[in-house]
């Protein structure tokens, strides 16, 4: 079997090639495509240090339509514009007063409209090279990439996020349950979802960690959210969760952080970028990669003094794993139970056929496919639908390359707060960001 990852100098490359050579994972060439050929080298560096000559065999490949011909799955995990870019998401929407989280709020739309043009012709060119392929985004805004690539991969394309399985793991073990004897009954978007039930014997025990102040005070989402709030909701929310509950927290922290998160991971980063060749790569690599773990979230941390991050906490399951999961039930027919984004079809009430929802999905050789979730509740169900239709109307603009399109999806996002914040907001990123003046071609 062959496997591409677009996105191939990504920093998380080793851990998916060390949980392949790890396993019968039935893939024997890897086929790493980026845009910037030193990062590829860099990552390469790194694999060939930690492999010693075993797993599969890496071609490096810079022409995508060559990199995907005839593959088997593809794993697209590219970032348009850079962390450079994402910094500057971050910095522009704060100075306006509002969030610039790379999937969520302003950031998220920003980032949206820069990457679904480049993720669309991803699409087309693996629809045309390698009609069968599965293609397993990564690429954030997640839920958005993938509702566009779906438009011409269909349920070919499948979108994954490791908050899910993270939330279930931590939940479990607060609980103090095994993970495998539980339904967790969670549905929503992408970085936008609820854990509202878990199952054991056919019996919810949600409400007896929800009554426990100890159980709330012992896992990462109970401490940011706090056991009032969550004892309102009945439910535990994705992390995400917390720039909308909680968002002038979010907001304030940032602020004040001495520098955002995309700063922070472009100094770590760089220094290991630019020092990749020779002996120690892979320490080198080990070293940053520890860190960024550790201090994912870390400003919404603080602002709910959570304190740091447990090691236990770290434990989320990591991308590169639910990726093999998924690519290992989808080749073996493995009929295994995971949580994706995908087209609705009728799994969540309420929300239409195509869009892209992320639920438990039953997965297998012919694909995943989501299981009936039920309705949302109420205020839930609003706010999914709000930021679905901004979802949609940042794909519409991208796609029609209007300036006031892009006004228009900004300003309806719930986190946008004022039209006047959405026009300057992609005035300083066209004036900033190349990226976006190629898509933003027009009034
Ligand atoms: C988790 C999220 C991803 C997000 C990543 C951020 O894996 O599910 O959506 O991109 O964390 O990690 P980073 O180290 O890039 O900030
Ligand atoms: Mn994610």
């Amino acid at each position: 079997m062959r496997l591409t990852i677009l996105g191939g100098g990504g920093f998380r490359v080793p851990l998916v090639h060390r949980a392949l050579a790890s396993e019968e994972s039935g893939v024997d060439t890897v086929v790493l495509h980026d845009t910037d050929a030193e990062r590829v080298r860099a990552v390469r560096a790194v694999l060939e240090e930690r492999s010693g000559g075993r797993g599969p065999k890496l071609v490096v490949e810079s022409d995508l339509a060559a990199a995907v011909r005839g593959t088997d799955f593809v794993f697209s995990a590219i970032r348009v514009g850079g962390l450079a870019g994402r910094s500057c998401d971050e910095r522009t929407a704060l100075g306006q007063g509002v969030l610039g989280q790379e999937t969520t709020g302003a950031g998220g739309v920003l980032y949206g409209l820069r990457t679904v043009p480049v993720a669309l012709r991803i699409a087309s060119t693996i629809a045309a090279e390698a009609p069968d392929a599965w293609v397993i985004n990564f690429t954030n805004p997640a839920g958005m990439v993938t509702e566009a690539m779906s438009s011409v991969l269909g349920d070919r394309v499948i979108g994954i996020c490791d908050s899910p399985v993270g939330l279930f793991r931590r939940v479990a073990r607060a609980l103090g349950i095994p993970m495998g004897d539980a339904w967790f009954d969670y549905a929503g978007l992408n970085h936008l979802g609820w854990l509202r039930r878990v199952l054991v014997g056919g019996r919810d025990v949600l409400p007896d960690l929800l009554a426990s102040d100890d159980a709330l005070g012992s896992f990462e989402e109970g401490k940011l959210f706090g056991a009032p709030w969550l004892r309102t909701l009945s439910a535990i929310p994705n992390e995400y969760l917390y720039y909308y509950y909680f968002t002038r927290d979010a907001i304030a922290s940032a602020t004040s952080a001495p520098a955002t998160r995309g700063e922070f991971l472009l100094q770590q980063q760089a220094g290991f970028y630019a020092s990749s060749s020779g002996a120690g790569a892979a320490e080198r690599w080990d070293e940053v990669r520890r860190e960024r773990e550790a201090t994912y979230m870390a400003e919404s941390r603080e602002a709910a003094g959570v304190g740091d991050r447990d090691s236990a906490d770290l434990d989320g399951g990591g991308y590169d794993r639910v990726a093999l999961a998924l690519m290992r039930a989808i080749a073996a027919d493995e009929r295994a139970t995971l949580v994706l984004n995908v087209r609705n079809r009728s799994a969540l009430a309420g929300v239409d056929a195509d869009a892209v929802v992320e639920v438990p999905c039953l997965v297998g050789r012919n694909g995943a496919h989501p299981l009936a979730a039920g309705a949302l509740d109420p205020s839930a169900a609003a706010l999914v639908a709000s930021v679905k239709a901004t979802e949609r109307a940042t794909i519409a603009a991208a796609r029609s390359g209007s300036r006031r399109a892009a006004v228009a999806a900004l300003a309806g996002h719930p986190l946008v707060d004022s039209v006047t914040t959405a026009e300057r907001l992609i005035e300083a990123e066209l004036a900033a960001l190349p990226e976006l003046r190629a898509v933003l071609t027009h009034d």
